[in-house]
């Protein structure tokens, strides 16, 4: 940066004009503070209180000699500073003002200057406080509030720099956009609401006989809803004529929907008023956790949760772990793209299938509960979903992000995806790339991670694809975006993977064609309201199985399982080990079959895992991998290299925990060789990955040390209240959060 700021003018010493002041007094970089204020008594005041450093007496002085002015007048008085100040400044005086609307400053600007210099960078601090006047200055008033700087095509980038530099200096966060973005968001955000307060009051004040009584029992919603009608009348008369356009576009906009929700009142439609409330409230939660930079349901990161396993112990009893993932992500998705309201029981209440039911409520859906794992989804068709107010952010969830993108290709709007550190290092280019072979318009980061930034309005057509991996995400991506594909769309398998996105399909009553390994839909149907029973989930069963599996004197119970025959890898794999393994009460539930397992302990032998397992069991792997350090001879994991790619690089992080807990293992590239051994004690990195961390803790049944498990947060993505329910059941384990 070549300029430097000798001498910085502001002009208007009030509240913003006197907190910048002080602000930039504090870290010098702007050279001397010097102020101008209409009113004498102000900048005299300013002077007194260390506000500033001196005193511009003539204005036209004062600009000659200033390296940087600030304008922190009232929009209305912009046109007199500017004709006052424009014959005297230099070329490259960098000029910014604070004004809350910009068309009509920059308007203003161009009449004055005629052409507009290279320093002009127009401002607006989104900070204030009800307080005016230079005594209520205060320096930290921008700290952590945004400050929109809107520059012009004549503005220098050095001149934009210098004023980003400027305002993040106070602790502000600058943001830049052009100037009828920014009036028309301010429109919005700011001066809608403060017409409203206003009109209210207004309106209720000359209620005449009612107007006492109503302000003397007006109660607390009254009271934060017309706070900011205390605000300035000739500041908020000004702002309106200048961004008269923006806010009469905004107030019909409001006016349309309030109309449409005294109709409803009216009518005692219950259903638009329940949608509109339940909406406004779904979308409150988002920006409230978007303006306070957390994650969509708890802020994960930040939590340090560390497990603590005792060694030994055994599981007894009979208990349900919480409701299966896959199908819980598919009965929101499904749900949502209905006609009619579908009722979810055994939804699991867990991060990552809540990512995916408030993507969908950030994009129009009405969505009740969860309570209790019941929800209740408001279907809006196959062609409702609205554009979401930003990014749709999916957290840990893999399958939220890749089920989606098939989804959400197909849709008329833009839409970007986005999710934490772990989701961010996997490979996406796997349904990028076939969805581009459909007509998708799909921008990924580097080598295919996310975000995906997936271009709305594009016409997909069906194709054929046989997938290179086994993965039933890619699949059901695919037979998701091929509901809107023109013709037909099949997906063939090398190997066959979960399907309970073709048999909710089914259950939704839309066709789906199976063929040996080729699923087929075609577009133009129509889903149709229905109820679900999401069972138990096997894959977080399968930590107590293994835990009855591994620890003598064990007899437990798992209730309401789902056994569909594509999950149950880890029951056969646990059989051929050796393991005592029932199937009691077989049924089926809503197109899902369900049995409780019912697991007593028996001494394992190592196998060598058959392949055509693997896709079968493929979330099963590191608890398998405890069970094979606890089984007698070699295990022999070969054909998942898969597992390189989950949440973590799961073959990694078992080989180097196993190892810690002296196990002899040996990585190979697409599994292990594990021998059964006696396990030890010691400190596990779970790489916030929850399947390692639960499987660890099971670990500890068989250890003859105590297991102290790291970065355990994110096992809420999958078994909330997991450390309750193995506490329960008999493992000596405990949470640490910090
Ligand atoms: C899932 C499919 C599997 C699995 C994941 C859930 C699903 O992923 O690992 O936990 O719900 O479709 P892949 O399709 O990547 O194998």
């Amino acid at each position: 940066m070549s300029k430097v700021i000798n001498k910085t003018l502001i002009i208007g010493l009030g509240l913003i004009g006197g907190s910048l002041a002080k602000a930039l007094k504090l870290n010098r970089r702007f050279g001397q503070i010097t102020g101008y204020d209409r009113n004498p008594d102000e900048v005299l005041a300013g002077l007194e209180l260390g506000v500033i450093d001196s005193v511009a007496t003539s204005l036209a002085d004062a600009a000659s000699e200033a390296d940087l002015v600030v304008l922190a007048v009232p929009v209305k008085a912009m046109e007199t500073v500017l004709v006052d100040i424009a014959p005297f400044v230099a070329e490259d005086t960098l000029i910014t003002d604070v004004g809350s609307t910009k068309a009509n400053v920059v308007n203003t600007a161009r009449r004055v200057f005629k052409q507009i210099p290279p320093g002009f960078v127009p401002g607006h601090p989104i900070a204030g406080a009800e307080k005016s006047g230079v005594a209520a200055a205060d320096e930290k008033l921008f700290d952590k509030h945004k400050v929109i700087l809107t520059p012009l095509a004549e503005s220098s980038s050095e001149a934009v720099k210098l004023l980003s530099d400027l305002w993040q200096s106070t602790g502000a966060e600058v943001l830049v956009m052009d100037v009828p973005k920014h009036d028309e968001v301010l429109a919005a955000t700011s001066h809608l609401p403060h017409i409203l307060a206003f009109s209210l009051v207004d309106t209720l004040a000359q209620e005449e006989n009612h107007n006492t009584d109503i302000f003397r029992y007006a109660a607390g919603g009254f009271r934060d809803f017309t706070r900011i009608a205390g605000s300035d009348p000739t500041m908020w008369h000004d702002i309106c004529l200048a961004n008269k356009a923006a806010l009469l576009e905004q107030l019909d906009c409001y006016m349309a929907g309030l109309h449409k929700l005294r109709t409803a009142i009216e009518c005692s439609d219950s259903e638009t008023m329940l949608g509109t409330f339940t909406r406004a409230r779904a979308a409150r939660e988002h920006f409230s956790r978007i303006l306070s930079g957390t994650a969509y349901s708890q802020d994960m990161s930040n939590q340090q949760v560390t497990f603590r396993a005792l060694p030994g112990g055994s599981v007894s009893g009979s208990i349900r772990v919480p409701g299966d993932k896959s199908i819980s992500h598919r009965s929101i998705m499904l749900g949502s793209l209905a006609d009619g309201v579908t009722q979810v029981s055994g939804f699991l209440e867990g991060e990552d299938s809540l990512a995916t039911l408030q993507s969908f409520r950030d994009m129009g859906v009405v969505i009740e509960g969860p309570v209790d794992g019941n929800v209740t989804i408001y279907g809006v068709g196959l062609n409702g979903l609205q554009a979401p107010p930003g990014p749709l952010y999916v957290g840990n969830s893999g399958t939220s992000m890749r089920l989606l993108s098939g989804l959400l290709a197909a849709q008329q709007f833009d839409t970007e995806l986005t999710g934490d550190a772990s989701l961010t290092k996997r490979p996406m280019g796997r349904v990028a790339d076939p969805l581009r072979l459909m007509g998708a318009e799909i921008e990924t980061a580097e080598n295919g991670r996310p975000p995906l930034k997936i271009k709305g309005g594009q016409a997909l057509k069906g194709i054929h694809y046989t997938m290179p991996m086994a993965s039933a995400q890619v699949k059901s991506c695919l037979l998701l975006a091929g509901l809107y594909a023109d013709g037909e769309t099949s997906i063939t398998e090398p190997a066959p993977t979960r399907d309970h996105t073709e048999r909710m399909l089914a259950g939704f009553g839309y066709p789906v064609q199976q063929q040996a390994a080729t699923a087929t839909v075609q577009a133009g149907g129509q889903l149709h309201a229905t109820k679900i029973d999401v069972p138990a989930d096997i894959s977080s069963a399968t930590f107590f199985m293994v835990a009855a599996a591994i620890a003598p004197g064990s007899d437990l119970t798992l209730e309401h399982v789902g056994i569909n025959p594509t999950r149950i890898g880890i029951i056969n794999i646990l059989r051929l080990m050796g393991a005592n393994l029932d199937l009691l009460n077989a049924r089926e539930v809503g197109g899902e079959p369900v049995a409780d397992i019912h697991v007593q302990y028996a001494p394992l032998k190592g196998i060598h895992i058959p392949e055509d397992q693997v896709p079968l069991a493929i979330d099963e792997f590191p608890a398998l991998f405890i069970a094979a350090a606890c089984a007698e001879g070699t295990t022999i994991v070969s054909g998942a290299e898969e597992l390189r790619v989950k949440e973590s690089d799961r073959i990694q992080s078992m080989v180097d925990g196993l190892k810690t807990l002296g196990i002899n293992i040996e990585g190979t590239p697409d599994g292990a060789i594990i021998q059964g051994g006696r396990i030890g004690g010691g400190v596990i990195e779970s790489h916030g990955d929850h399947r390692i961390a639960m499987s660890f803790c099971v670990a500890s049944l068989r250890a003859t040390d105590e297991i102290i498990i790291n970065d355990c947060a994110n096992v809420a993505t999958s078994f909330p209240g997991f450390i309750e329910l193995a506490k329960s059941a008999g493992i000596q384990v405990e949470k640490e959060v910090d």
